[in-house]
């Protein structure tokens, strides 16, 4: 009586098969209690709170804490962890010197990669990643210092001064400091802008396997440093089928229109098997159904497009494409019959721009949002004593076994 279980493992050892399933499509890599989602019926959880609660009510620190600690905290809680990401914040001086290594031309994704991978090199001895307090360690000081490594890695890449911090901020009002101030005028943040931001992390806090996060929990299988695993986690969000596709729409709306050509040209090309364009920002591997975190957010982009947030010109033609194509996408039968709705990135792409963020942070924005995701997977996983290094096995398909030839009779 009961549920029947098979025991996978078992079965692997006594009849020595295994699956064969690429890109994942239908084998789960882990147990987690993070992040619950339903791609047919367009549901995501965090902990079992609803995504559009939390959007609406709960800050990107609470929910921090609710990712990594699994429950909300009460006032004294938040107050607690709000101080420990605040004073962490600040970067090691000599980190400095690190970044002027870099081109100044670099792709701030690029100099993240590198910085935070250089943070293993400043905590490594006294991090012991099988202890749940140094676990705790590393996520409260990934957290309160991506905002400085993300704003500097820009800063830098326009020649300005590094901002330092101010600890009085919010999270977010802190990030926007950090990237906007000028020595020679004050800069005041914008709160709608700081909402904005705030709820846009919140979205973007977890997804459960996703290709980051399954390289997270990859590379820190083998009990790797937290940072240099975190780095490798940025790594795998910058290509434009994952976090960079934020950017990359933005791109593609801007050769729409500098083509010259109608709309319908590229919406054939994205259709042609034979041409390897797509629409970013469209289609999501999970969701075959709204994807939740796009509908919260085509709200707010579509209640910056009614307040007229979009007042540069080229930023209003970038826009009008965008609302096109959404048209389209949404009304296509190729789009429809696939399930390829506009995703959370199509829309993210857009409000950044409204909010007057340079083009080449959008997906660094996406991992400063992320990087809470990916540690509270990272400690799950750490923590849990059946875990095991991730090990796939492959299907050999190359040559039989055959002699080895001397060059002169090649
Ligand atoms: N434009 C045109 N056609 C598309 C698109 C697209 N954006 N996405 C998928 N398709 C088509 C495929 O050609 C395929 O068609 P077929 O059945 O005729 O062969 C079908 O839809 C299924 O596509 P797959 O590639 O099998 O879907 P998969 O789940 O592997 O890919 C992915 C998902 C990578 C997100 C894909 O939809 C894509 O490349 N989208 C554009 C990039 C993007 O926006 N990425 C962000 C993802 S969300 C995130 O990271 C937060």
């Amino acid at each position: 009586s009961g549920p029947m279980t098979v025991d996978v493992r078992s079965l692997y050892k006594e009849l020595g098969y295994f699956t064969y399933d690429p890109g994942f499509m239908s084998t789960a890599s882990c147990e987690s209690k993070i992040t619950y989602l339903d791609g047919d019926k367009g549901i995501l959880e965090y902990r079992g709170y609803p995504i559009e609660q939390l959007a609406e009510e709960s800050s990107f620190l609470e929910t921090c804490y609710l990712l990594l600690n699994g429950e909300l905290p009460n006032e004294k809680e938040l107050e607690e962890f709000e101080e420990s990401i605040r004073t962490r914040s600040m970067l090691q001086e000599q980190l400095k010197t690190f970044f002027l290594g870099f081109r100044r031309d670099a792709h701030p994704m690029a100099t993240m990669v590198g910085v935070v991978g250089a943070l293993s090199s400043f905590y490594h001895e006294d991090e012991d990643v099988h202890s749940q307090e140094d676990r705790m360690d590393a996520a409260h000081r990934l957290i309160a210092k991506m905002p400085t490594i993300a704003a500097w890695s820009y800063r830098y890449s326009k020649g300005m001064p590094f901002v330092y911090p101010k600890n009085s901020l919010s999270y977010s009002a802190n990030f926007l400091h950090m990237m906007f101030s000028m020595p020679s005028e004050p800069y005041t943040v914008d709160p709608l802008m700081e909402k904005a931001l705030d709820m846009i992390l919140v979205l973007h806090a977890d997804h459960e396997q996703n290709a980051s996060t399954s390289t997270v929990r990859l590379a820190g299988s083998s009990e790797a440093n937290p940072f240099a695993v975190i780095a490798a986690g940025i790594a795998s969000l910058w290509g434009p089928s994952h976090g960079g596709a934020n950017e990359a729409v933005i791109q593609m709306l801007t050769e729409i229109n500098e083509s010259g050509k109608p709309i319908s040209d590229f919406i054939d090309r994205a259709k042609d098997p034979k041409d390897r364009f797509r629409l970013m920002g469209f289609g999501h591997r999970v969701y075959k159904n709204y994807d939740p975190r796009a509908k919260i957010i085509r709200k707010t982009c579509h209640e910056m497009i009614a307040e007229n947030t979009f007042s540069n010109p080229e930023h209003k033609k970038l826009l009008e494409t965008a609302m096109e194509l959404e048209k389209i996408a949404l009304e296509d039968e190729y789009f429809v019959s696939r399930n390829l709705y506009p995703n959370v990135d199509f829309y993210s792409g857009i409000i950044f721009l409204g909010m007057g963020i340079p083009l080449n942070m959008f997906t660094v924005l996406f991992a400063l949002g992320r990087t809470v995701g990916w540690i509270s997977q990272w400690n799950e996983m750490m923590g849990d004593p059946g875990s095991k290094i991730g090990r796939p096995r492959q299907l050999y398909t190359g040559e039989d076994k055959r002699d080895y030839v001397k060059i002169d009779k090649r």
